[in-house]
């Protein structure tokens, strides 16, 4: 069922930083820090050929990765975006399968539909799926 590893997205409370490590260590095409306000967070994207890494900093009161870097201060892998043809299918089968899908399908920060499923279910992953 799922295809392409869309992103792997980090989250970091310190997006210069992150973006310097990736941009002048790893030697990365890396974007400009773009403000995501209806999804709590500043994303820069790191462009890799056939993928691509998702650099995560919380935005405004309520970030969803205010917790995680409670938890880990320094960062780290948030999850792992792999594509799917269709996600209502997704949704359906893997809640078939017990899997739990949280909230419902909502627009991405690419403007497709992503859903996330649990990180209970998947071995301690955060995993989102997103439309291609
Ligand atoms: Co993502």
């Amino acid at each position: 069922m799922i295809g392409k590893l869309n992103h792997v997205a980090i989250a970091t409370p310190d997006l210069e930083k992150a973006s310097a490590l990736y941009r002048d260590t790893l030697g990365a095409k890396v974007s400009k820090p773009e403000a995501q306000p209806e999804h709590g967070v500043t994303t820069v994207f790191v462009e890799l050929p056939g993928s691509k890494v998702e650099l995560l900093a919380p935005l405004g009161e309520n970030s969803p990765i205010a917790n995680f870097l409670k938890r880990n201060p320094e960062g780290g892998v948030h999850h792992l975006c792999f594509e799917v043809a269709d996600i209502g299918l997704a949704r359906d089968t893997l809640k078939a399968k017990g899997a739990r899908v949280l909230g419902d399908v909502k627009l991405g920060a690419h403007g497709k539909p992503v859903l996330f499923l649990h990180p209970k279910d998947f071995g301690g992953v955060l995993i989102e799926l997103e439309q291609a």
